[in-house]
């Protein structure tokens, strides 16, 4: 049996392959390196560069990995700022690449799919933490694109059998132990790696958008997981649906907040440096506070993240990042 990765050449994608490699599963790798690195990828598993909206494509990748019985898949676009911008990128390549995907696998009768989905789905949450079976009200396309490609993947699973998990992801950061493989977006956007740019004196300050939310010190409270954690709940998600259990949806996040004062903070205690930062105006779109609750992926997948100090998440992320002063390069 092997694992057909999509999106393996990405932040995340690439940190699950790492880990696959590493617990001795055959692995196919699919990324259309249009946001992917190739030098992410690890070298033991087989790569297609391609777009996994390109039915024949994947018919081919199929044809040639009769052993691939399971897909995990992260190939979407994930800006909120752009999607606000762009809807229709958005519903064009996640939500109707979702179609094609599940068309496909259905023709080779391939029978599960572990999904990368997002907190976003949630929108604006009434209550903290956030459970699976809150309300799901996106407020931008980004998480609208996801919510929706739950929503298909759940009828197919009743019209075809196709089992899934969809795993709701808080917010990712950090990089391999070893600083390896690591985060490198064009543009980045995200916060911590922004962070450890000023760190770095790439950029000279950053800003903070927005101290007046409603959280103990103002500033937006995220929960942050690491991505070799989300990778062994895809792991274990596959396991848990060729073991024949229903479909499912989990979130995966550390049940901690910290707000974004406490990131820099917990920054510069981990850099050493000073990192100037100013508070700027507010920016779109941020709900006030994040924060998963994540028992049921413990419970059910038997998940147990590693990474519980943010601190130790964010020295692996200034490994990377002080090795790696360019990302990948490429
Ligand atoms: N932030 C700043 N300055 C910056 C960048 C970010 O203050 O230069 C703030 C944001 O306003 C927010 C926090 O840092 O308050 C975190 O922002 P990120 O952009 O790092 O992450 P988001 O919480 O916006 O989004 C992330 C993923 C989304 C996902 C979401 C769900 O990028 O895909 O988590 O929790 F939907």
């Amino acid at each position: 049996m092997s694992v057909l990765v999509l999106g393996g050449a990405g932040y995340i994608g690439s940190h699950t392959v790492d880990r696959l490699v590493e617990a001795g599963k055959d692995v196919v790798v699919v990324d259309s390196l249009v946001t992917g690195h190739l030098a992410a990828v690890r070298k033991e598993a087989k790569f297609y560069q391609g777009d996994l909206a390109d039915k024949d494509f994947m018919r081919k990748v199929f044809t040639e990995n009769p052993d691939i019985d399971a897909v995990i898949h992260f190939a979407a676009f994930s800006l909120v700022a752009e999607s606000m911008k762009d809807p229709l990128k958005y519903f064009d390549n996640n939500t109707a690449g979702m179609v094609k995907l599940l068309e496909v696998m259905n023709e080779f009768d391939i029978k599960y799919i572990v999904f990368s989905s997002t907190a976003a789905t949630y929108g604006i949450p009434e209550k903290m933490p956030i459970y699976e079976d809150d309300p799901q009200l996106p407020i931008n396309p980004y998480g609208e694109s996801k919510l929706m490609m739950e929503k298909i993947m759940r009828w197919a699973d009743e019209a075809y059998g196709i089992k899934f998990v969809a795993l709701r992801y808080f917010n990712v950061a950090g990089a391999k132990p070893d600083g390896s493989i690591g985060e490198d977006h064009h543009p980045e956007t995200h916060l911590l790696p922004i962070v450890l740019q000023v760190a770095m004196g790439e950029r000279e300050k950053l800003q903070i958008f927005g101290d007046d939310y409603n959280t103990p010190d103002g500033t937006n409270v995220r929960d942050y997981v690491h991505p070799f954690d989300l990778a062994d709940a895809h792991i274990l998600a596959v396991d848990y649906l060729r073991n024949g259990n229903e479909s499912s949806a989990f979130n995966l996040g550390s049940s901690t907040g910290f707000s974004n004062l406490e990131i820099v903070k917990a920054a510069r205690e981990v850099t050493g440096k000073e990192i100037p930062a100013e508070i700027a105006t507010r920016r779109g779109g941020d709900p006030d506070t994040l924060i998963a609750a994540s028992e049921k992926a413990r419970k059910v997948l038997g998940w147990k993240p590693e990474f519980d100090d943010i601190h130790k998440i964010i020295e692996t992320a200034w490994k990377w990042h002080t090795t790696h002063p360019q990302g990948y390069n490429d």
